[in-house]
């Protein structure tokens, strides 16, 4: 009981992911190419999957993506365990650098881990993202 993070199967993370960011799409829409090579981590509480992140490392730098909080648990720090824990483990597997495109509306968030802009932007689906990075 009470907050735990763990690994969990690429499955788990697909049902977060439709949950929050895409409920009126296909379920299909939400799997990436690369699920298969990438290590998801869940939050639960009271063993209930809260939020999940998946992370693609490659060579000494790692993205991570899909970072999704059930819509009633936002805004209770839950995301911000999840990030702090793989941005950890990332350090401990002797990652470099760590990355993700945010959303734009995302960047603020984002820099309270110290993650910075970098000048790489694109539109998607009629979002605008901009490439953020740390060194750990
Ligand atoms: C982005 C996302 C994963 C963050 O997860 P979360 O669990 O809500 O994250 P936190 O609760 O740690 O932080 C969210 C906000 O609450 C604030 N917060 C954290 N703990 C808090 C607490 N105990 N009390 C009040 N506010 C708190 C944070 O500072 C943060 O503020 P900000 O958005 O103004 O920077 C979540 O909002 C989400 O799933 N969004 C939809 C999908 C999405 O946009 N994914 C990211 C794509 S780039």
């Amino acid at each position: 009981m009470g907050i735990e993070i763990y690994k969990i199967e690429k499955e788990q993370a697909w049902e977060t992911r439709h949950t929050v960011m895409w409920p009126n799409k296909e379920f299909n829409y939400i799997k990436l190419k690369d699920d298969h090579v990438g290590i998801h981590f869940g939050l639960f509480k009271d063993d209930i999957l809260v939020s999940v992140v998946s992370v693609f490392v490659n060579n000494k730098t790692c993205q991570f993506r899909k970072f999704a909080t059930l819509q009633s648990m936002q805004g209770k720090g839950y995301g911000t365990m999840l990030l702090n824990y793989i941005i950890d483990e990332a350090r401990n597997w002797g990652v470099e650098k760590i990355w993700c495109n945010a959303r734009e509306n995302k960047t603020s968030f984002y820099k309270k881990f110290g993650l910075e802009e970098t000048k790489e932007t694109f539109i998607k689906g009629g979002r605008s993202y901009v490439v953020m990075e740390k060194s750990i």
